[in-house]
């Protein structure tokens, strides 16, 4: 059977206490990427990590890192994030600054690039990146903290990301309160990558609740 869903966990939710170990029981399961939210208490209400933190936790797995910036101003330190280790870096479209700019310069700096929207912004204004990025990420709650509940009315604007997508090569990511029903929600609507905080990290096994958000 090929595989369809790819699962993120967001460390967002992991015990930063332990931030390394919990770093090394992801890497034992079956998870594609590792999402990691950056947060400025500006572009967002909350502050978490930086790049430093990323270079520490880099040598706990060879999976991939999902890195989540919502900072703005941003494009200044995206050499950082790149060299911190970062395989996958998402902007917002949301920022002051030029869009394009940062998506060309994440991509000269050999990176794989997203962009996220948050729930009130249309899906239309993603039409002029479609051919230049290698994944959208749709925030399905306000984004800033773990934890909230997913919202419903964002399905439909999943769907029409997926249309808009076609045949390129871009995933569709989803990121907000996901757990095994609205992570099914989400897959039916036509995304193929779910990020998950507090559903992984309140489990008591890793392995078993990814794999089983793996199969849906
Ligand atoms: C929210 C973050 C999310 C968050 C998801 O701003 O972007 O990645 O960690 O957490 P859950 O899965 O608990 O909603
Ligand atoms: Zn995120």
């Amino acid at each position: 059977m090929i595989q369809r869903v790819k699962i993120a966990p967001s460390i967002l939710s992991a015990d930063f206490s332990k931030l390394g170990k919990e770093i090394s029981d992801l890497d034992k399961t079956n998870c594609d990427y590792i999402h990691i939210d950056v947060m400025d208490g500006h572009f967002v209400p909350n502050l978490t990590i930086g790049p430093d933190v990323i270079k520490s936790i880099r040598h706990f797995t060879k999976k991939k890192f999902d890195v989540h910036l919502m900072i703005d101003p941003v494009k200044k330190y995206i050499p950082e994030f790149a060299n911190a280790g970062s395989d996958i870096i998402t902007i917002h479209q949301e920022i002051n600054e030029n869009v394009m700019d940062t998506i060309l310069l994440i991509k000269k700096l050999n990176k794989k690039v997203g962009i996220s929207i948050k729930p009130k912004t249309s899906a239309k204004l993603l039409e002029k990146y479609l051919d230049h990025i290698d994944l959208i990420l749709v925030m399905t709650v306000e984004p800033g903290f773990g934890g909230q509940s997913f919202m419903h009315n964002q399905l439909q604007k999943i769907s029409t990301i997926k249309e808009m997508i076609g045949n390129r090569q871009v995933e569709l990511e989803v990121d907000g309160g996901i757990n095994l029903d609205t992570g099914r929600e989400a897959i039916n609507a036509g995304a193929n990558v779910l990020v998950s905080g507090s559903t992984i990290f309140n489990s008591k096994k890793y392995k078993n609740i990814i794999d089983d958000l793996r199969k849906l």
